[in-house]
């Protein structure tokens, strides 16, 4: 009977083909309306514009600083880039902390910390004095009005800093810069970490025209035709879009396929009602589901002794990679119940058996939601072309898809079920985005240059 329990509430979790095809078409939907001038300013996936237009030439050359915020780590980097025969690309760099008080106290504060960390840098680099060209790499939705300009329209993920939602976020760094009166930087380029994954990754192979992250937050972009995009300028040739794929769903449209669970972590998070499809497949909140299920278990006396312990009702407990180590199939249980009692979570030998089923549950069904996305992406972008077959591939970062032992498999399969006639490939992303920011800085700057 217990057994039956346990199935049945892991059951809510476990998607039907038929829901899957739903949730493809249905983010088909959403990507044509969030391009369409009347509907983009409702559509639930942003489309936004981001003024990239060619993926790398090879051509690109310079000396660039590069910002990498949003992820799990703050980064500051010196990316060196030769072009021609050597081509190469060197980085330096740090990874600063952002406490949670600057994460989430005022927007002065938050650049004033990004500024200082620049400057700490610059020290140790001894490059005070060399005023670089900077690409900005801001892991969030931005409305850009060109390569240099983006309104941050809402924080998402673990940030919340005031004062910040609906201002130019090159300006507010140019003001921060302006503030510390140390150095001087050209801010040359503002680039979502999904750009500059694809960046990074087309760099090497030309045919990867998709970035996608699974980290913390859950997004993808990809190049689109511009005489599709209603929402900027021009008709020729085509433009990367970031679509913010995570807010998918705002409009009710995965209502069927979330559960109680899904529902009590959106109430627990910093932005009740928004990002639902980041919230049913990126690493800051798979954990949290798994935990809301593990009480529940725990409150029906399935789980644990029916003992709910402080720690248990602590958020934030299951952190990716330890959902990666529960999952591996080299692990023995008698390692997952060292992890949970590390944890501080005090389990029998059945209980780590269903904690791990409970693991492979909620990460299966993330895996699925993003093949499922994907599967409406590369068919677009196929029938764009007006061709029979695609080849493409697709630049991944994010420690989500890099840790976790089946993820990356199952989505591969469930786009290859869902999108037939396309053949993806997908590879990792080697150094983060602080190159392809880097890469971009380098085109933005000549086309300047050359004006
Ligand atoms: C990093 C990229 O490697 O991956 C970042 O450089 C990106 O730009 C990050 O945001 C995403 O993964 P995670 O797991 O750190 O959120
Ligand atoms: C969140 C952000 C998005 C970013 C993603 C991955 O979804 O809104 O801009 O790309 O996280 O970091």
């Amino acid at each position: 009977a217990q057994r039956w329990e346990v199935d049945q509430t892991l059951a809510s979790f476990v998607l039907t083909t038929e829901q899957l095809y739903q949730v493809r078409d249905r983010m088909r939907r959403e990507l044509e309306n969030g391009l369409r001038l009347e509907t983009h300013t409702t559509a639930s996936v942003k489309m936004l514009p981001t003024y990239v237009y060619n993926t790398p030439s090879g051509r690109e050359h310079g000396n660039y600083l590069a910002l990498d915020l949003g992820g799990t780590n703050f980064r500051v980097l010196v990316v060196k880039i030769r072009s021609g025969r050597r081509r190469s690309v060197r980085m330096y760099n740090k990874i600063y902390a952002i406490p949670l008080e600057i994460m989430q106290g005022t927007g002065e504060e938050l650049f004033d910390h990004i500024v200082q960390c620049i400057s700490d840098f610059l020290d140790y680099m001894g490059m005070k004095n060399t005023r670089l060209p900077l690409g900005f790499t801001f892991s969030f939705p931005c409305r850009q009005t060109g390569i240099d300009k983006g309104i941050l329209v809402c924080w998402t993920k673990g940030f919340k800093a005031t004062d910040c939602e609906g201002n130019n976020v090159v300006e507010m760094l140019r003001d921060a810069i302006k503030r510390k009166n140390e150095f001087d930087l050209d801010i040359v380029a503002l680039v979502n970490d999904t750009v500059g994954t694809m960046m990074t990754c087309a760099y090497e192979d030309p045919r990867c025209e998709i970035g996608l992250i699974v980290g913390t937050g859950s997004n993808m972009c990809y190049m689109e035709e511009m005489r599709n995009i209603e929402t900027a300028e021009g008709d020729e040739g085509r433009m990367c879009i970031n679509t913010e794929w995570g807010g998918f769903g705002e409009n009710r449209e995965l209502d069927d396929v979330r559960t109680q669970f899904d529902r009590e972590v959106d109430q627990g998070s910093l932005n009740v009602g928004k990002q639902i499809f980041e919230k049913m497949t990126s690493g800051m909140y798979l954990g949290e589901i798994v935990r809301q299920i593990l009480i529940d278990l725990t409150r029906r006396g399935l789980l644990f002794r029916g003992h709910i312990t402080e720690r248990l009702k602590t958020p934030g407990i299951f952190e990716t990679k330890f959902l990666s180590q529960i999952e591996s199939d080299r692990l023995a249980l008698l390692q997952v119940r060292s992890i949970l009692q590390h944890l501080g979570l005090d389990s029998t030998c059945d209980d780590s058996i269903i904690v791990k089923e409970v693991c492979g549950t909620v990460s299966r069904r993330a895996a699925q939601l993003c093949g499922s996305g994907m599967a409406a992406i590369v068919e677009k972008i196929r029938e764009n072309r007006g061709l029979d077959r695609l080849e493409i591939t697709v630049g991944v970062d994010g420690t989500l898809y890099k840790l976790h032992p089946h993820f990356s498999s199952i989505l591969k399969e469930t786009v290859r079920q869902l999108a037939p006639k396309c053949d993806v490939s997908f590879i990792l992303s080697e150094d983060g985005s602080g190159k392809g920011a880097a890469l971009i800085t380098a085109v933005a700057r000549s086309i300047c240059d050359r004006a």
